[in-house]
This record gives structure tokens, C-alpha cells and sequence, in this order.
């Protein structure tokens, strides 16, 4: 019997409802094996620049360190499209990654049986199924690299080209190294194969990634090592999906691959992710989707990447193995017996619910 707090940001659209249905499977865990999960909610995205004027207080960041661990929902919407960058909802995101070093971005993509019909891939591309650990280094490169503008000079034939803006990738062997072992060790635990996806023809910052990889990979001889150009790696994807195990990329090809990888499988709604740091430091946990405004408070989202992220938080940050899985089961339980959100609705045989009889139903397999 342990108890846990944990920072609940709700944030924006449909994250206030999905980390609602979290929350309630988490409770129904507490129930059934004698836990205590004690909420704290805290604003950051939109509604936090709405009431504080920032997407995120220092207050808040301190709050989300002083718990066991983060669960967020979604930031972002349409009202606060027009904010320059630096004041953007997204920010809250930077914000709290950089803050709580939050180096290591763990993205599973898994093709669920019941509903492989969902996933644009022809059959024969599925056949081996997909399982994929999608490892994306999440405080370095080009999100947190020096940016700005400048006066960008002339071209080569004279003409002045104004303002120009720019980003830059920067890697450091030590930001390299934890996150290739991070990789190394999940892989050791799954299917023993590493994809480390770069562009090291082009990037010198590349170079050096697959130099680190290469060292690391001498450490774990159990693991099939290889690497792929990310341009290649795009197109392997969607070709082969079932021969990956675990990727392990870059910030921004992260980015990039993890939505690649969600979409194959047919339902990004399904799709958790946890983000870590140190060990003993708080992870943050949350669904792969947006905010999805479109939909907001009308009970249609889909809350499973939102419990399926609570579930890792579970297995990551507190180590509660047999309550993950136990969760993971029940949500596969409440797809086998047809329940589907309206995002997940493609065949004419299933029970199409909403946000929250979908929550209940998962419940139900969990008490
Ligand atoms: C993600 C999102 C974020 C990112 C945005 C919202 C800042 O796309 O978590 O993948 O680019 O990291
Ligand atoms: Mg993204």
C-alpha cells in the first residue's frame, strides 16, 4: 500500500475530459489493489495564459517537481492560434520538458487486433503486426537549440535577402549517450533489435549521433543493431512496419516518426506516451493527441491514450507492473467486446459510445 501524487493539467479542449477518465481508472486501481493516488490539477497551456497571462507559472513547474509524477492532458486551440511563438500554449509543453529534464520520450505505437481494420496500410504490410518503441530524445536539437533572426545578407547576385530566420541542431555526446541507452535497455526487454534514425550523410550533429550509437551498441552484443537515414527510415515505415522494435531518433525526427508510426496504426486516440528523466525524478505522462477542439466537451473523445498513459505512469514512474498491465488488459477487453469511440468506429458491428461510457466500460474490467 503506497500512496502517490500525482500533478494532474487537464490543460485545453478535450485534455480536461480525457484526464478525467484517467483519473477514474486510476481510481478504480486504488480500489482493486489497495493504492492512493492523490490529485493535484494545475493549469498550463491556454487556459493558464487566459488566468496567468503564460502558458506556464514557475509555480506551476514547481508543483509538477514536488509530485511523483505529471499527468497531462492536451494544450492548445484555436483562441490562442495568433500568440507569437514564445507565448504560445505549445510552450507550456517546452516548458515543463525542459524543466523537469525530461530527456527521454518513450512513444509506443501497437497495432491493435481489433482494430488493424483502421490502419490506412494495406493487409499485406501488417502482417507481422506492429509493436513499435518509438524513442525520441525530447530537450535537445532543434527545439531547444539557439534560434532568432538576422539580417540575412545578399543573395549571390547582389539582391539584399532581408530578414533571415534561424534554428540550430546541436547534440552533445552526453545528451546522445543517455538517451541511446535508454533505447538500448528498453530493447533489451523486447525484441532485442535498435533503429537508430539519423541523417548523418548531411548533419555533422548527425555524425556524431551515430558515432555515440555505435559505441553504445558494442555494450549490448544481444542487440540487432541498425540504422536508417530518417528519409528512409519514413519510407521503411509504412513499407514494413512489423520488422521495427525500438527507434531511437532525434527531437525532431521524433516528432515526425512518432506521428508516422501513430497514424499506421489507424488511431492516434490510442496512443499514450511517457516522458522521462533521472530515475527518481518525476516522469509526465500524456496522450499522443492534440486538444482537439473541434470536439471539445461534446463526449466524444477518445479517453484510452489518456488511461493507456496512465498505465505507464504506473510501469515508469512507480513501478506498479501488475497494475499496468491490468489497465493495458482492460482496455483491450473493452474492445473485444466491440465498445468504440466515434475516431475508432470504422466497422458497422461495434458499440459506438462516448468519452464516458467508454471509461466505464474500461472500469468495468478493471473492479
Ligand atoms: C508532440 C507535439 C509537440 C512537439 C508540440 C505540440 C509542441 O507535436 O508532442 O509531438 O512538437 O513536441
Ligand atoms: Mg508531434
Amino acid at each position: 500500500m503506497s500512496k502517490y501524487r500525482i500533478a494532474v493539467i487537464p490543460g485545453d479542449g478535450i485534455g480536461t475530459e480525457v484526464t478525467d477518465s484517467a483519473c477514474k481508472v486510476l481510481d478504480a486501481v486504488s480500489a482493486r489493489f489497495g493504492h492512493t493516488f492523490e490529485y493535484k490539477t494545475l493549469l498550463a497551456g491556454g487556459c493558464s495564459i487566459d488566468a496567468y497571462g503564460v502558458a506556464l507559472t514557475p509555480e506551476t513547474l514547481e508543483e509538477c517537481k514536488k509530485s511523483d509524477s505529471v499527468l497531462l492532458g492536451a494544450v492548445g486551440g484555436p483562441k490562442w492560434d495568433d500568440l507569437p511563438g514564445s507565448q504560445r500554449p505549445e510552450r507550456a509543453l517546452l516548458d515543463l520538458r525542459g524543466g523537469l529534464e525530461l530527456f527521454a520520450n518513450l512513444r509506443p505505437a501497437i497495432l491493435y487486433r481489433q482494430l488493424s481494420s483502421a490502419s490506412p496500410l494495406k493487409e499485406e504490410n501488417l502482417k507481422n503486426g506492429i509493436d513499435i518503441m518509438i524513442v525520441r530524445e525530447l530537450t535537445g536539437g532543434l527545439y531547444f537549440g539557439d534560434r532568432g533572426r538576422r539580417d540575412g545578407g545578399n543573395m549571390p547576385d547582389g539582391t539584399p535577402k532581408g530578414v533571415e530566420a534561424y534554428d540550430t541542431e546541436a547534440y552533445s555526446e552526453a545528451e546522445i549517450e543517455r538517451i541511446v541507452r535508454v533505447g538500448f535497455e528498453l530493447a533489451m526487454g523486447r525484441k532485442k533489435k535498435l533503429t537508430s534514425v539519423d541523417k548523418a550523410n548531411i548533419l555533422e550533429s548527425s555524425r556524431l549521433w551515430r558515432e555515440v550509437n555505435e559505441r553504445i551498441a558494442k555494450e549490448y552484443p544481444e542487440v540487432e543493431y541498425e540504422y536508417y537515414y530518417v528519409d528512409n527510415a519514413s519510407m521503411q515505415l509504412v513499407r514494413r512496419p512489423g520488422d521495427f522494435d525500438v527507434m531511437v531518433t532525434t527531437n525532431m525526427f521524433g516528432d515526425i516518426l512518432s506521428d508516422e508510426a501513430g497514424m499506421i496504426t489507424g488511431s492516434i486516440g490510442m496512443l499514450p506516451s511517457a516522458s522521462l528523466g533521472k530515475p527518481g525524478t518525476p516522469g509526465m505522462y500524456e496522450p499522443v493527441h492534440g486538444s482537439a477542439p473541434d470536439i471539445a466537451g461534446q463526449d466524444k473523445a477518445n479517453p484510452c491514450a489518456a488511461i493507456l498513459s496512465a498505465a505507464m505512469m504506473l510501469r515508469w514512474s512507480f513501478g506498479l507492473t501488475e497494475e499496468a498491465n491490468c489497465i493495458e488488459k482492460a482496455i483491450e477487453k473493452t474492445l473485444e467486446n466491440g465498445y468504440r469511440t466515434p475516431d475508432i468506429a470504422y466497422t458497422t458491428d461495434c458499440i459506438r459510445v462516448g468519452t464516458r461510457e467508454m471509461t466505464a466500460r474500461v472500469i468495468e474490467s478493471i473492479v
